[in-house]
């Protein structure tokens, strides 16, 4: 075992004893470990429900903070008790619990429904990014998991408090339902305010082909980004950390261009996006590739919501003639049909199959969805994307769905050349830091190769030969079946040096791809390291090395970065972790250097992070630990990269690098046993704990505990789509 583990468990074993010593924990007394839940505490016991939770096990307790808890200042002592009773739920709801329920989903009941209001159950939903959301909405949102299973007792920290809705018949509150100016927020300035700008000016890039030309022509339909809004609604609650969300449409259009739809983002970040906006240049009045609606047909309105809003918003669809598409909805603030002339429908041959992405808004009692948009097909060369409208849904999803835009065109002429490639690269390379601990660094793959670097070949695994610097005597083609597969120097010494790897020879290797009807380039960013280091854990608050768990030869990692081809601006970028990962938005990128941005890899796994800290796989303060922090240890991936693929500058343009096609894996198969491993560390454990640590292991995904080395980035599912 490792020397630190079994100090870990010590330690453990150390503060288990401590905990039996003392006395039962009582739910009161176990939420009074957490000071800021004082508030919800106290209220429990001042409305006598403290008492009748006394000894009950299998409980989760949804708990605010003392901030939120502030709203029920104010209201009589049985309103507060009926609030309560709906956030304590009869039964053992953990983060691992809730991950395994079927379909994501479920109905929990509540000690509200224990005291006879049938009603007052909760809704419970695992969100596509992972995420937990109560209420029949889904904007109350999983903050923290705190957890204590010996007594059945679980802590859930939420985002706000469950409302339920108004009943149906005699419009009664069912539990609590305050007027609006009982909750309404103090008006304060809101990231969405503030436009983001990226810290530097664009360059201008090198001139030359459709690249950055500012419009891209779909076929008979001439197609602009714009970022220049002006605000239409705005709602200031519900949606992301509940500030609401804000409705805009493009302010001032070219000569002879219309917009598709409008824009929406949630109140929480600085106003950051764009739509796609369109002019028809077909001059055929019958036939043409844009249309006026015919009608529209209203969505939703925010009329009759007591939420702090400007006024009051409506949500329309326009209706399109025959052989059209709608794309987007019209935002008012008045009853009122908006202008057919407002808008324009799209010739059903420019458009595609579009979906929800994200959900941008919503509110508790209220069926309204308002999500972004993005196309059902993100093959790498597909034709289709968002207008960058949001989609809205009442209740069920609309059984006339809005479309996505279509480059009918099949033109790649807005793709960056090799010269307007480098230059996005010198603007927005990102500079990847490592952590102060981290041991096994990244190398160039000819240092790999040439500093020890071996081929196996299965049956002749006592015959190893040397790679070449360009790994042109790997076995190229074919398919990860086993045969072939690399490993570090047999040579203790060489061994340990090659796992180091080596900073100063590291290169990025980037992959250039047409992306959403090229109106996009994706950029994907890719480092090799010869050896990723073992897994550590977190159990509560000790720390916990996996033995070798984790511990494997060859390591692949990227970050990709979304560039529009109308102007070369940076959108969003994809970090990559353990065979998962996240997009995130420019505006919450931490720049460094003008528009460089910094990617943060963890110590050992070298996943990317885009903020500092510890980020924890698992549930309960027990799984998997990424740790990311600066250090004198960085890399500049602009410093030094090689473009390794550009398919659409055509067959010549990029000389293929041999070890690009080599399809098998980057490391052996594992030389020790996890199941071993994951017993030596467990054992030591208490029995609770043991399960807990288990549990939280057997959730991960599998790249997390991957045994063996990985194969190739051209192997990967985003070489020819989008990212997970
Ligand atoms: C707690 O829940 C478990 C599993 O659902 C069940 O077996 C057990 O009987 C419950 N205990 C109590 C006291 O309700
Ligand atoms: C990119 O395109 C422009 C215009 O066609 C041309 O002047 C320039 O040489 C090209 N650069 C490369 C590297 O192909
Ligand atoms: C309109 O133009 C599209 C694209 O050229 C074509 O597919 C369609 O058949 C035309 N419709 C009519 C009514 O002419
Ligand atoms: C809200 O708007 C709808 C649609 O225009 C209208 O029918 C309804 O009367 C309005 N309700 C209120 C309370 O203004
Ligand atoms: C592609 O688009 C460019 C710019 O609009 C145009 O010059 C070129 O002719 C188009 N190519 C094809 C094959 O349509
Ligand atoms: C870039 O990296 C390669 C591979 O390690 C190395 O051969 C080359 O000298 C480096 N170039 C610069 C400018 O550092
Ligand atoms: C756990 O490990 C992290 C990262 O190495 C370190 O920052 C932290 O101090 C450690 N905590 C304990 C309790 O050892």
């Amino acid at each position: 075992m490792h020397p630190r583990s079994s100090l870990a468990v010590l330690l453990l074993l150390h503060l288990l004893l401590h905990c039996t010593a003392s006395a039962p924990l009582t739910t009161t007394s176990f939420l009074s470990q957490y000071s800021h839940f004082g508030s919800f505490s106290r209220y429990l016991a001042e409305t006598g429900l403290a008492n009748s939770l006394f000894d009950r096990t299998n409980l989760t307790v949804l708990a605010v903070d003392d901030a939120v808890i502030s709203r029920l200042s104010g209201e009589s002592r049985d309103v507060i008790r009926k609030v309560l009773s709906v956030h304590l739920v009869a039964g053992y709801y953990d983060l691992h619990k809730l991950r395994q329920l079927p379909n994501g989903r479920a109905t929990l009941s509540t000690l509200f429904q224990e005291n006879g209001n049938p009603q007052g159950s909760v809704e419970v939903a695992i969100l596509r990014n992972g995420g937990v959301a109560f209420g029949s909405n889904r904007d109350v949102k999983l903050l923290n998991s705190f957890a204590s299973h010996p007594h059945g007792i679980s802590l859930l920290q939420i985002s706000d408090l469950i409302m339920k809705p108004q009943s149906k018949g005699d419009g009664k509150c069912l539990v609590f339902c305050p007027p609006a100016r009982a909750i309404s927020k103090k008006s304060e300035a809101l990231p969405i305010d503030t436009v983001f700008k990226l810290p530097s000016p664009l360059p201008t890039w090198p001139a030359g082909g459709g690249f950055a030309g500012g419009t891209i022509d779909f076929g008979g339909l001439l197609v602009h980004q714009t970022s220049s809004f002006s605000k239409v609604w705005a709602a200031y609650e519900g949606g992301a950390d509940n500030r609401g969300a804000t409705f805009f449409e493009p302010s001032s259009l070219p000569e002879g261009y219309f917009m598709f739809g409008s824009y929406a983002q949630p109140n929480n970040r600085p106003l950051s996006g764009w739509l796609l906006v369109g002019k028809d240049q077909t001059n055929d009045i019958s036939n043409g590739t844009l249309k006026k609606p015919v009608d529209y047909s209203l969505i939703w309105s925010s009329n009759s919501s007591k939420i702090k809003q400007d006024g009051s918003g409506y949500i329309w669809s326009p209706i399109p003639p025959d052989g059209y598409k709608a794309v987007g909805h019209v935002v008012t603030t008045s009853p009122g049909k908006p202008s057919l002339d407002k808008i324009r429908c799209v010739r059903s041959d420019l458009t595609d199959q579009c979906e929800t992405e994200t959900r941008i808004w919503g509110f508790n009692g209220n069926p309204l969805s308002v999500y972004s948009s993005r196309a059902s097909n993100r093959e790498v060369g597909a034709l289709a994307v968002s207008a960058g409208t949001f989609i809205a849904q009442n209740g069920q999803p609309s059984s006339s769905p809005l479309s996505c835009l279509r480059n009918a065109n099949h033109n790649i002429s807005a793709m960056p050349n090799q010269s307007q490639i480098e230059a996005l690269i010198k603007a927005y390379s990102p500079i990847v830091y490592f952590h102060p601990d981290e041991a096994y660094l990244p190398s160039s793959v000819d240092w790999f190769f040439t500093n020890g670097g071996l081929l196996y070949t299965k049956g002749q695994e006592s015959n190893p030969v040397p790679v070449e610097a360009t790994g042109s005597n790997l076995p190229l083609g074919g398919s990860n079946d086993g045969a072939y597969w690399l490993d570090l120097p047999l040579d203790g010494a060489a061994k340990d040096r090659v796992k180091k790897g080596y900073l100063q020879s590291a290169q990025a290797y980037v992959h250039v791809k047409p992306m959403l009807g090229a109106t996009f380039t994706d950029i994907a960013i890719w480092l090799f390291y010869p050896f990723n280091g073992a897994a550590k854990a977190k159990v509560k608050f000790i720390n916990l090395s996996l033995g070798r768990i984790g511990e494997h030869v060859g390591d692949w990692e990227h970050v990709t970065l979304r560039i529009s081809n109308f102007d070369g601006q940076l959108w969003n970028v994809y970090f990559s972790e353990h065979g998962a990962g996240i997009w995130k938005g420019v505006s919450e990128l931490e720049f460094q250097n003008a528009n460089k941005f910094v990617v943060y890899a963890s110590l050992h796994g070298h996943a990317a992070f885009f903020q500092p800290g510890t980020f924890l796989q698992g549930s309960d303060g027990v799984g998997m630990r990424n740790d990311v922090k600066k250090s004198s240890m960085f890399l500049d991936t602009g410093a030094n990269y090689s473009i390794i693929a550009a398919d659409h500058l055509g067959p010549s343009a990029v000389p293929v690098l041999p070890w690009l096609n080599y399809c098998r894996e980057w490391g052996p198969r594992a030389d020790y046993d996890a199941a071993d491993e994951m017993q030596k560390v467990a054992k030591a454990l208490p029995g609770k704990l043991k399960t807990a640590l288990a549990n939280a292991i057997s959730g991960l995904p599998p790249e997390v505990l991957k045994q063996e080395g990985p194969t190739g980035p051209k192997m990967k599912p985003n070489w020819n789509g989008d990212e997970a």
